[in-house]
């Protein structure tokens, strides 16, 4: 059975539509782990639109599975990488633009700097993962550079519907029998939910899934009630309070 590595991106991304301190990813990454997760996976961005720096560190002071750190392979998020030691960086590209990682690391097409990025991470001690469409092409590259492990990219499947998502998932098939042949280590993710993971997570060379999006979401869905029904209740206890102290009273005591 794959295991569940979970991307807490997007609980960040709450957090910075306010940029307070809540919700706080280090704390889903906590409550994750205890869930059962595998690992913990944060993208670093160029533009820090989700996870900053800080974030990295206290996952990394934090995490007792495995930190799994998502990044361009740049000069900066090299040495990021560097200071940090997350336990495995996983290249990905990065386009400004986007609203989120659109389509495979072009390995093939940047051997020698991709080679070289991940041999200056495995110096390090670390472990490095490519993010990649699935094509033979791509995936005989990431075994040229030595990366230790790769990830399929599951987005156009996710994104499909009838046949062509029948013809994606053929190719997700197809891709990771073609890397077990070639003695690499197999991920998939991008996109996947709790229905469109079944598939993905029958393919049986596939060893881990990287999920992040869908379940902050289902989180959301799932909490909401709960929160709405805890602010009434903290609502109820400032009436009750407020027989007694003032609201300058209430607020020494509690804030
Ligand atoms: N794997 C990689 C390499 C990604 O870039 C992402 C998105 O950050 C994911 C998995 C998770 O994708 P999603 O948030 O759609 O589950």
């Amino acid at each position: 059975m794959p295991k569940l590595c979970v991307n807490i991106d997007h609980v960040a991304t709450v957090r910075q539509a306010r940029r307070i301190d809540e919700p706080d990813p280090v704390a889903a990454a906590v409550l994750a782990e205890l869930a059962g997760a595998a690992g913990i996976t944060c993208h670093l961005r160029e533009d820090r639109r989700h996870i900053v720096d800080s974030d990295v560190i206290r996952l990394m002071q934090t995490v007792k599975t495995r930190l799994n750190l998502e990044m361009a392979a740049t000069p900066e998020m090299l040495s990021i990488a560097e200071g940090i030691k997350p336990h495995m960086v996983m290249f990905v590209p990065e386009k400004r633009q986007e609203v989120t990682t659109e389509g495979g690391l072009d390995v093939a097409g940047n051997l020698q700097r991709v080679r070289e990025a991940t041999q200056r991470m495995q110096a390090s001690g670390m472990l490095v993962s490519h993010f990649v469409d699935p094509e033979m092409r791509q995936i005989d590259a990431v075994g040229e550079c030595g990366a230790d492990v790769l990830e399929m990219h599951t987005g156009a499947y996710a994104n499909a519907r009838g046949a062509v998502c029948r013809d994606e998932l053929m190719k997700l098939t197809a891709a990771a029998a073609h890397a077990a042949e070639n003695g690499q280590k197999v991920n998939a993710g991008h996109g996947l939910n709790l229905r469109n993971v079944l598939p993905v997570a029958a393919i049986p060379m596939v060893r881990e899934l990287h999920i992040g999006h869908s379940i902050v979401a289902h989180a959301v869905m799932v909490g909401f009630e709960r929160a709405v029904r805890e602010m009434i209740e903290a609502i109820r206890y400032a009436d009750s309070l407020s027989k007694r102290y003032s609201p300058g009273q209430i607020l020494a005591y509690f804030i």
